[in-house]
C-alpha cells in the first residue's frame, strides 16, 4: 500500500513536470503592442490590430506551444504617450518585444527606450529613415521613405505629366516633414519644379490659407503626404474653392476613412502604398486576405497587412532564437531572411526590408490598384 501511494506520487510529478514543459502549464510569451486605438489616427491602429489578430489565429503558439500573448497599449497617436506605454511594457509587463508604433513621430519617441533597454521592437508601418538608423534594437517591415517618395516623384512625373508641383506638409508629423523632402528631392532630380510649399498640423480643420498658396501658383500636381483626416478635409475644401488638381499622396491615405470623409472629393486622388488585395502576391498575402474578408466583412488596408507582417516576424523570431531572451529574439528579427509573409518577401539588412510599393487610386468611391513599382 504504502509503495503504491509513493508510486501514484511519483507518477503525478512526472505527469504535472510533462505538463509544464509542453504546452498548458508553460509560461505564456509577452510581446507588447502600441497602437493609435483613440485620437486622430485611430483608423490606423484599429486596421493595425485586426491584421494582428488574424496573424496571431494563424500562430497562436511559439517556442513549441507556448502561448503568445499579447498585450495592448494605445498610444492616442501622441509621442509622450508611446514612450510611456514603451517603457510601461518594457519594464513593468516585461515583455519580450514590442510591436509599433504606427506614426513614424510616434515610434521616434518610443525607440529610444527600447533601444536603451535592449528590447527588440518592430515597426509596422513606420517608414522614415531614422527610426532605425543607428539603432540595434529597432526593426520594421515597411519600406522607407526615400524610396517612397521617389515613387511619387516618378509617377506623378512619367504618368501624371506634371512639371510643377505644389507641396503641402503636416509639421507636426515627422513622416509627412521627412517624405515631402525625399519627394522634392526626386522630382526636382527629374527636371520637376516645386511652386508652392506650404504647411499644416494634424487636427486642422480649415484649410483656406494653404488653399489659397496653392491656387496663387497653378501646379500641375498637388503632393500632400499628410494622414487621412487631413487630406480628406482638404480635399474637400480645396475642390469647393475650385481646384482641380490630382492630389498625389503617401501611404497615410490608405484608410477608407480618408473615402468615408472625403466622399467625391477624394475621386481620383492617387497614393503609394505597401499592399493591394487585390494584388497579393505571395500565399500568405492571399490566404490573410481570404480570412480577414471573412471575419471582417472589409477588404484589409496595407496597415492591416503590415500589423500581421510584424507579428509574423516576431513570431518566427522568437522561436529561431529558442528562447525569451530578448537579446536573442532581437538577433533573430534582425537576420530575417526570404520571409514570405502578407505584404511581400521581407530580407532585413540593419533592420530595414527592400521591398516594392504600389500605387492606389481613388475610383468610384473605392481604393484601385494602378501599379506596382519595384526598389
Ligand atoms: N508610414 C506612416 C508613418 O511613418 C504610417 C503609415 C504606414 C500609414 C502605412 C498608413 C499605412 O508615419
Amino acid at each position: 500500500m504504502r509503495f503504491f501511494g509513493r508510486l501514484m506520487f511519483v507518477l503525478t510529478v512526472l505527469l504535472f513536470a510533462g505538463l509544464a514543459s509542453s504546452s498548458s502549464f508553460a509560461k505564456a510569451v509577452k510581446v507588447g503592442v502600441v497602437l493609435p486605438m483613440t485620437g486622430p489616427i485611430a483608423s490606423f491602429g484599429q486596421s493595425d490590430w485586426k491584421g494582428i489578430k488574424i496573424a496571431a489565429s494563424l500562430k497562436p503558439t511559439v517556442l513549441n506551444g507556448r502561448k503568445l500573448k499579447l498585450i495592448l497599449l494605445d498610444n492616442k497617436g501622441d509621442k509622450v504617450e508611446t514612450a510611456n506605454a514603451v517603457s510601461r511594457l518594457i519594464f513593468k509587463n516585461k515583455v519580450s518585444a514590442v510591436i509599433g508604433a504606427v506614426a513614424s513621430g510616434n515610434t521616434l519617441s518610443g525607440a529610444p527606450i527600447a533601444e536603451k533597454a535592449h528590447v527588440p521592437m518592430v515597426t509596422p508601418a513606420s517608414t522614415n529613415p531614422l527610426v532605425t538608423k543607428g539603432k540595434k534594437f529597432i526593426s520594421r517591415v515597411c519600406f522607407i521613405d526615400p524610396f517612397q517618395g521617389k515613387v511619387a516623384a516618378k509617377y506623378v512625373y512619367n504618368n501624371l505629366h506634371a512639371r510643377t508641383a505644389a507641396v503641402i506638409v503636416d509639421m507636426a508629423q515627422d513622416y509627412s516633414v521627412g517624405l515631402a523632402r525625399f519627394f522634392i528631392k526626386a522630382f526636382k532630380k527629374m527636371g520637376g519644379k516645386i511652386v508652392g510649399n506650404t504647411f499644416i498640423q494634424t487636427g486642422d480643420q480649415d484649410f483656406s490659407a494653404q488653399i489659397a498658396v496653392v491656387k496663387a501658383h497653378h501646379p500641375d500636381v498637388i503632393y500632400m503626404p499628410t494622414y487621412y483626416q487631413e487630406l480628406a478635409l482638404f480635399a474637400r475644401q480645396a475642390r469647393q474653392f475650385g481646384l482641380k488638381q490630382t492630389i498625389m499622396a503617401g501611404d497615410g491615405a490608405s484608410e477608407e476613412a480618408l473615402i468615408k470623409v472625403g466622399g467625391k472629393a477624394v475621386e481620383g486622388l492617387s497614393f503609394t502604398n505597401h499592399f493591394d488585395p487585390k494584388a497579393a502576391v505571395t500565399p500568405l498575402g492571399k490566404k490573410f486576405v481570404k480570412l480577414y474578408r471573412a471575419k471582417y466583412h472589409e477588404d484589409p488596408s496595407a496597415m492591416a497587412a503590415l500589423g500581421a507582417d510584424a507579428y509574423f516576424v516576431v513570431a518566427n523570431a522568437i522561436n529561431r532564437a529558442g528562447s525569451t531572451n530578448r537579446i536573442k529574439i532581437n538577433k533573430a528579427i534582425r537576420a530575417t531572411k526570404g520571409f514570405k509573409g502578407v505584404t511581400g518577401i521581407i530580407t532585413l539588412v540593419n533592420g530595414d526590408p527592400v521591398k516594392s510599393a504600389v500605387i492606389q487610386k481613388v475610383k468610384d468611391g473605392k481604393f484601385v490598384y494602378v501599379t506596382t513599382v519595384n526598389p
